[in-house]
């Protein structure tokens, strides 16, 4: 499910906090109606849950160039080629061309809201942020809030394979999160010679 950003909503990578002298600038947290948004998306997808053999429906959203991409988990009798909320809402913004996440809500769980898997917090800070907030929740709780950085602290991530390139073959360097649209555009700006 994609959500086009309403009209009057101010983008969601407003610029603001740490310009540097590296190009890269670290967005503005997104706002409350944004998270709340967000969160709506990821209770709502969560009815579509495929989950017969756990029995545990989860949806999960993520803000990524302004827009929502909110996806549900998705089982199969083959167990592990069930694939979780999270990871498909990322797949999803990827598949339409974002790179970047900015937040990410997740709804899931019964007695008490579930954080998002390990596997899933590393596909996360692949293309968030540390800063990035994560709000996860039951369908009726209250919210609990975190970060990407608190929720996966000391991430492996492209940084630490650009190391070992340097060390090696010397190879282009990787993406960073904060640096994926400019790491895109030089890629774009390369192939069509401008
Ligand atoms: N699940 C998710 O969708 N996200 C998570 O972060 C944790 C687990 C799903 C996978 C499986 O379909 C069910 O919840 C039980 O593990």
């Amino acid at each position: 499910m994609v959500s086009p950003n309403p009209p009057e909503s101010p983008p969601a990578t407003s610029k603001g906090i740490c310009d540097d002298d590296v190009g890269y600038t670290a967005p503005m947290p997104p706002p409350k109606p944004e998270l709340d948004r967000l969160l709506r998306a990821a209770a709502e997808v969560r009815r579509n849950a495929y989950a017969p053999y756990s029995g545990f429906r989860v949806g999960a959203a993520v803000l990524a160039g302004g827009r929502v991409f909110a996806a549900c988990n998705v089982e199969n009798s083959s167990f592990p080629l069930g694939v979780c909320a999270e990871r498909n809402a990322v797949a999803m913004a990827v598949a339409a061309g974002e790179q970047r996440i900015d937040a990410v809500a997740v709804v899931g769980g019964g007695a008490r809201p579930a954080a998002p898997c390990g596997g899933c917090r590393q596909v996360l800070a692949e293309f968030a942020p540390p800063e990035a907030p994560v709000l996860y929740a039951t369908a009726t709780g209250v919210p609990v809030a975190t970060t990407i950085g608190a929720l996966l602290p000391s991430a492996f991530g492209p940084a630490d394979l650009k190391v070992a390139e340097q060390g090696s073959t010397g190879s282009p360097e990787a993406p960073s999160p904060g640096k994926r649209r400019s790491a895109a555009r030089a890629r774009a700006s390369r192939t069509s010679g401008r």
